[in-house]
């Protein structure tokens, strides 16, 4: 696959088939995703790959539990907070509710779930490259997925359940939801383009070119 057709159409596929990753698929990914940079390369990163129903089951209901807190605290004010055009945000929070529900009523049949642990990630940005490696790498194999942070309200409670070795210092940084998608790929279009998200020697500055449309001309390949 193209790099910039990766880059440009790499989605949240939020509704998978059942159907298992091959483990030589599994290990492409992973692979993929340990070449990502991280500081001092000390790969302080651990993958846990969960695809036992009974562990899977157990994980449905705290999921379900911990969404619910989080649209709580959605509905308090007290995250998702748009910076800008708070309408445009309203819309594109009812397009993830409707299929973060179909996620969460279809997580036991998700075939693949991969929890990201780390050490001392520096607020994400040391576990993050090779998250999103995982997932561009997974589109190459046809693979959809989804990062999900929501178990940070149960973080004790899923290391618990997974044998997290907590006392070596490893936190839960996310969980990734694999699986072959329903859907089809498309580019983010939803995104503020370059130049209102930018600017040139000084904040707020033109940056110097107008980009109308995503660059990337191509139609998906799957
Ligand atoms: C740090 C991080 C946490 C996220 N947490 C969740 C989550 O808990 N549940 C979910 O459904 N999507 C989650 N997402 C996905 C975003 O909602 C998604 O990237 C955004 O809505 C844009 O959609 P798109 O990537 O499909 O274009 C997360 C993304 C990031 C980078």
């Amino acid at each position: 696959m193209d790099v910039h057709e990766a880059l440009y159409t790499t989605r949240m596929m939020r509704r998978v088939h059942p159907d298992p990753i091959p483990l030589d698929a599994q290990a492409r990914i992973l692979d993929a995703a340990i070449r990502a940079p991280n500081g001092g390369n000390t790969q302080r990163w651990h993958f846990l790959a969960v695809d036992d129903q009974g562990t899977k089951n157990e994980l449905a209901a705290i999921y379900r539990r911990c969404r619910a807190q989080e649209y709580a605290d959605i509905a308090a004010g007290k995250l998702a907070k748009p910076v800008h055009d708070p309408e445009a945000h309203a819309e594109t929070m009812r397009r993830i509710k409707t299929s973060g529900d179909y996620f969460t009523e279809h997580f036991t049949e998700i075939p693949l779930l991969v929890f990201v642990f780390a050490i001392d990630d520096h607020g994400g940005a040391n576990i993050y490259p090779a998250i999103w490696s995982a997932l561009l790498a997974a589109h190459a194999e046809g693979v959809g997925g989804t990062i999900t942070t929501v178990l940070r309200y149960e973080a004790e409670r899923v290391m618990k359940l997974l044998e997290v070795p907590t006392e070596e210092g490893w936190d839960m940084t996310a969980m990734l939801a694999l699986g072959y998608p329903r859907g089809r790929w498309g580019v983010a279009a939803n995104r503020r383009p370059v130049h209102e998200v930018s600017s040139r020697n000084r904040w707020g500055q033109d940056f110097g070119v107008t980009v109308a449309s995503p660059l990337w001309p191509g139609e998906p390949s799957r």
